[in-house]
Parts: C-alpha cells; sequence; structure tokens
C-alpha cells in the first residue's frame, strides 16, 4: 500500500478507526499526526470493543510501528492509562508505539481554562470535550507550551512547570476557579514522564527511516474536516489542522511522499457539540438514537444527527484531495422508506454548492434534498458489492457521485469483516 493519508469528510465520528483498522492490514507504520485525547476511535475486533484515544488503531494488528507524531497533543497521564488498559486487553504497546519528543504536552490547567473558558461562554460555549486542546494548541502557538523532552527531563520540567502553573494560577484565580498544587501535578506528570521514556523518538528521524525502508505509511487523522481550525465552522472547530495538510506538518513526511488520499464518511451526517450542521433532523436522529446508535465514544453524549450533506462532503473532498471514499454505516439507513440527500442550501434567494465561511450565514442555509429511494432491507451481512440490496448500491453511488470521490470501501457494521471493497 502506498502512503496514505486517512481524514474525516465530515464533523468527526465518521468510523475512521475502524476503516483505519482495516487499512491497516496493508501498512507498516500508523501515525496520528494532530489532535489530542479529544478523538475517540472505537474498533471491534473479534467481538472486543477497543476505544482508542491517543494510540494509533495500528496497535490492534501485530507488528505495526505506531507513532503519535508531533502534531499531537498529549495528556501524558491520560496516555499511560490508555497504554495499560490496552496491555490488560492483550495488545503490547512497547516497542510498537513511539512518541514524538516534540509533541506538546496538555497539561491540568489546559483542562481547567478549556472548562472555565467553555462556561463563561454560556450560550456561545463550542461543545468542547474540556480535555484542554484548545489551551494546549493555544499554549503552543504562544511559544508557551511544555514539550515530550521536556516531561522527561526532571530538572527542566520541574522549572518550567513551576513557573506554568504560578503563572496559569493566576489566570484561574481571575476565573474564580480553584488554583493547582503545583506538587500534585508535578508528581502525576513526573510518573508519567518516567513510564513513556522508553516510547519517546525522534519521530521524524524514524518516520524517513521507514519510507527509505519502503515501508507504507497509514496517516490517521482524528476528528473531520469541518472542525479543522482553518477550513471547519469556526469557531466551532477543534484546534488543529483535521484536513489533509495536518498529516504533513504534524509527522514531518513532507507534501509529495503522500500518495492518496482517503476520506471517510457516513451515509449520513452526524455532529457532537455546538455550532452549525445544516441537515440536522429530529426524525432521523430519534430513529438512530433507539437503535442504540450515535452515542459519543469520548464524553458520551447524543450526537446530533442529520441526513447526508453533499454540500459538506464535496467541499471536504476539494479541501482534502480525496482520491478514495469510504462510506461508513450504511445500515444505519435499513429502515427507511425514503432517504432524503442534501445537494444545495438556500439561503433565502441565494443557492450555494459549497459551504459558506460565515457560521451566521451556514445557520441560516436550508438544505435542498434530493429523495432517494430505502432499501428496507438489512445489509449488515453482506460482504460483497453485489450483496447489497440494488437500492442501496445506487444510494452509494449516488453519495459518490455528488461528493466527487471515487468509492472504494462501504462499511455495513462495526467488524472487520462488515467492510465491502467495492
Ligand atoms: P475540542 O476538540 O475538545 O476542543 O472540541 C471542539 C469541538 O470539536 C467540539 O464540538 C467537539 O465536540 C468536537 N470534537 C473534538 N474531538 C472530536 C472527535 O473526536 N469526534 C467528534 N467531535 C469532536
Ligand atoms: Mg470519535
Amino acid at each position: 500500500m502506498a502512503n496514505t493519508i486517512l481524514v474525516g469528510a465530515q464533523w468527526g465520528d465518521e468510523g475512521k478507526g475502524k476503516i483505519i483498522d482495516v487499512l491497516t492490514e496493508q501498512a507498516d507504520v500508523v501515525v496520528r499526526t494532530q489532535g489530542g485525547n479529544n478523538a475517540g476511535h472505537t474498533v471491534h475486533v473479534s467481538g472486543q470493543k477497543y476505544v482508542l484515544h491517543l494510540v494509533p488503531s495500528g496497535i490492534l494488528r501485530p507488528k505495526r510501528i505506531c507513532v503519535i507524531g508531533n502534531g499531537v497533543v498529549v495528556d501524558p497521564v491520560g496516555l499511560v492509562k490508555e497504554i495499560k488498559d490496552l496491555r490488560d486487553l492483550g495488545i503490547k504497546s512497547r516497542g510498537n508505539l513511539f512518541l514524538s519528543e516534540t509533541a506538546h504536552l496538555v497539561l491540568p490547567y489546559h483542562r481547567e481554562l478549556d472548562d472555565q473558558r467553555e462556561t463563561l461562554k454560556g450560550k456561545q460555549k463550542i461543545g468542547t470535550t474540556k480535555r484542554g486542546i484548545g489551551p494546549a494548541y493555544g499554549d503552543k502557538a504562544a511559544r508557551t507550551g511544555l514539550r515530550v523532552l521536556d516531561l522527561i527531563n526532571p530538572q527542566r520540567f520541574r522549572q518550567q512547570l513551576e513557573a506554568r502553573i504560578r503563572d496559569n494560577n493566576e489566570v484561574l484565580k481571575a476565573f474564580g476557579a480553584k488554583p493547582l498544587s503545583f506538587h500534585d501535578v508535578h508528581k502525576a506528570y513526573r510518573a508519567a514522564g518516567d513510564y513513556l521514556k522508553p516510547f519517546v523518538a525522534n519521530t521524524v528521524v524514524l518516520l524517513h527511516e521507514a519510507l527509505r525502508r519502503g515501508d507504507s505509511i497509514l496517516f490517521e487523522g482524528a476528528q473531520g474536516t469541518f472542525l479543522d481550525i482553518d477550513h471547519g465552522t469556526y469557531p466551532f472547530v477543534t484546534s488543529s489542522n483535521t484536513t489533509a495538510g495536518g498529516a504533513c506538518t504534524g509527522s514531518g513526511i513532507p507534501p509529495h511522499r503522500m500518495d492518496r488520499v482517503v476520506g471517510v464518511m457516513k451515509a449520513y451526517t452526524t455532529r457532537v457539540g455546538e455550532g452549525p450542521l445544516p441537515t440536522e433532523n429530529k426524525d432521523i436522529a430519534d430513529m438512530l438514537h433507539a437503535m442504540g446508535r450515535e452515542f459519543g465514544a469520548t464524553t458520551g453524549r447524543p450526537r446530533r444527527c442529520g441526513w447526508f450533506d453533499s454540500v459538506a462532503t464535496r467541499h471536504a473532498c476539494m479541501v482534502n484531495g480525496i482520491d478514495d471514499l469510504a462510506v461508513t454505516n450504511l445500515d444505519g439507513l435499513d429502515a427507511l422508506e425514503t432517504i432524503p440527500v442534501c445537494v444545495a442550501y438556500r439561503d433565502g434567494r441565494k443557492r450555494y454548492d459549497y459551504v459558506p465561511n460565515d457560521v451566521e450565514i451556514l445557520a441560516r442555509c436550508q438544505p435542498v434534498y434530493a429523495e432517494f429511494p430505502g432499501w428496507r432491507a438489512p445489509t449488515s451481512a453482506a460482504r460483497k458489492w453485489k450483496d447489497l440490496p440494488p437500492k442501496a448500491r445506487s444510494y452509494l453511488k449516488a453519495l459518490a457521485e455528488l461528493t466527487g470521490a471515487h468509492l472504494a470501501i462501504a462499511s455495513v457494521g462495526p467488524g472487520r469483516e462488515q467492510t465491502i471493497f467495492v
């Protein structure tokens, strides 16, 4: 397999974890390049459910090298817990997992500030995961962040953490929040630092060595296109570049070494957190929630649901340069008689075939729908393209055509085997 960037083409939770797991079969190295433990990738293997937040999903296959790249923000205490939880399920990380020394750290004051800022915003809140992601990237940009290489240098870490806690406690006090104890944070983080030290590497050099060996690298995107800090529905976004370019900056692999971009999208649309979602619809939300589907992997929140939005996925295709599409959760639509698909937006007299940048305009936009006949048959047992009902095939073809990329994979359930290569 060539070097592949995998991105979410919607608002996150497209089922990337499962598709990555499937594609990892042909990859040697799997890399996370952005985001932090705000991500929640759910993968089912042989009846066991794994929820990954920071560790690349490639860890579930033996002998894959997994890398947490420089573009990721890492909560070291959370990462240690994740590695230990995986170990308890029989998954070995030591020797397979490498953590970039230049990845920035998420510290408790980031989480606290995330929480305080959200509370202060009241109704205008973003609906963050409260994992401290925004404040951590904020410190990175402000050049006041601490990195993994600081964490594993005890003397330097003590000095830097002391100063940062002093500053941040002033801010927390101004919010009326409780200041943090340097002692407690230092103790927990140093313990995590000692545990993680054998995982720490110069991952840029490691990845380029892999390239020279001829290894195939899979870049595991987190969140989705419309949560991108530049291309998403700002300010209702996450704080990293979730689009294809983030894979380069977040790993140190140059653009011309990338061979393919795979875009993952659901056969409908979901979003967690606030911000515009043009095709949001109560009927499909009620139906999916009643099926026990669409609850967040990180926060357990019920996801907002809507019909497939081809204006959004076409835009995602453009921004990411998507070559191949993976459509997931087709089976979620099995019961429907007719399935609306959004083909344009309308704001008064103006019609949009792209996603307007102004969120106030986007929030006003009404979807223009085309209707597709439902197949009204279970699809979760389908393994081949021809196993799918003809109407389901037409629906998938229409989604790919409207999006403007080649349909490569259709997924009809969480299992590895519930994957149809088109
Ligand atoms: P943050 O990334 O926690 O700052 O949250 C910012 C926005 O991104 C919120 O709307 C979150 O719900 C959303 N978000 C963050 N991570 C994910 C994810 O992995 N899947 C879906 N939405 C996410
Ligand atoms: Mg998720």
